[in-house]
C-alpha cells in the first residue's frame, strides 16, 4: 500500500538533491490563483506544504499521509506554521469531514507520467483496483463543488544511479509487472547499503483514470501541462 517507512530517514536528502524541484512544483500548483483551503494527499515529509505555507500564510493547508515516519518529519518541519494541519490516514479510508477548493497530490498517491508523443498514464501507489476506486471516491468527497483536483506529472521512469548531496549514491530499478511496475529504491554509502525500499505501482490509461473520476463529477479540464515542457500538474474540475 505504498508505505515509505524504510526511505523516510533519507527522503529529504534524496529529494532535495535534484529529484524534485519544490519551488517549481508550488509555482505550478497555485499559478497565481487565490486558494482558501488546500489538501495534499500523500504529503510525505511536508516539503511541498512548507513551500506553500511560506508563500500563502492565509491559506488553510491540510496534509494527509499513510506513513507515520514520513508524517513525523512533516510535523517537525511544519510546526512553525499555524495554518497547517496534518493527519495520518490512508486515502482509501479518508475521513476529514471537510471540503477544499484545491486538492492535490504530487508524486503522492496518484500521479501522471507524461511524455511528448505518448498518451499520459496514471500511476497509483495503491496496487489493488477496488482500493483505488474507494480512494478516488474519498478524494472526490474532499473537493468542494467548483473546486479543483491537481495531480502531479513526472517524466518517464528509468533505471539510474547518481550521487546525492551527502556523498551517498541513490539508485532506482524499475521492473514492469502485470498491473503496472515495481520500483526498487536504494541508497549506498560506499559499499554499505543504507536504504532499500520496494513499491508496487498500479497504472491506468488516461481514459481509465478519467472514467474512474467521472462518477464523482470530476473531469479533466484541459489545463494539462506537459512535464517535458515545464508543467507540473494535470488539472481536473469538480462540478
Ligand atoms: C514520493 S512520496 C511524495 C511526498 C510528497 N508529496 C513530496 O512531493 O515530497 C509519496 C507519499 O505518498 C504516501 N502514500 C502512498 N500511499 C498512500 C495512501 N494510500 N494514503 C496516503 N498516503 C499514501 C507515502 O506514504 C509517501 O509519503
Amino acid at each position: 500500500m505504498g508505505r515509505y517507512s524504510e526511505m523516510s530517514g533519507f527522503y529529504d536528502v534524496i529529494m532535495t538533491s535534484g529529484y524534485y524541484d519544490y519551488p517549481k512544483i508550488v509555482d505550478g500548483l497555485i499559478n497565481g490563483h487565490p486558494v482558501a483551503n488546500v489538501l495534499e494527499l500523500g504529503c510525505g515529509t511536508g516539503l511541498i506544504i512548507e513551500e506553500l505555507a511560506k508563500r500563502r500564510p492565509q491559506t488553510a493547508i491540510t496534509g494527509v499521509d499513510l506513513t507515520p515516519e514520513m508524517l513525523a518529519i512533516a510535523q517537525d518541519r511544519l510546526s512553525p506554521f499555524a495554518n497547517v494541519k496534518l493527519f495520518q490516514q490512508n486515502v482509501c479510508e479518508l475521513d476529514l469531514h471537510a471540503q477544499h477548493d484545491l486538492v492535490f497530490s504530487y508524486g503522492g498517491v496518484w500521479y501522471f507520467v507524461v511524455q511528448k508523443g505518448h498518451e499520459p498514464f496514471m500511476v497509483s501507489h495503491i496496487a489493488d483496483h477496488e482500493d483505488n476506486l474507494k480512494g478516488l471516491e474519498k478524494l472526490a468527497a474532499c473537493i468542494a463543488p467548483g473546486g479543483r483536483l491537481m495531480l502531479g506529472t513526472q517524466g518517464p521512469h528509468f533505471n539510474y544511479e547518481r550521487p546525492i548531496s551527502n556523498g551517498m549514491v541513490y539508485s532506482q530499478v524499475i521492473e514492469p509487472t502485470e498491473i503496472g511496475f515495481t520500483k526498487h529504491y536504494f541508497l549506498d554509502d560506499g559499499a554499505r547499503r543504507v536504504m532499500s525500499q520496494t513499491i508496487h505501482y498500479r497504472t491506468y490509461t488516461f481514459a481509465q483514470a478519467c472514467d474512474m473520476l467521472k462518477p464523482w463529477g470530476i473531469e479533466f479540464d484541459g489545463l494539462a501541462h506537459h512535464h517535458d515542457e515545464g508543467g507540473m500538474f494535470m488539472g481536473f474540475s469538480k462540478s
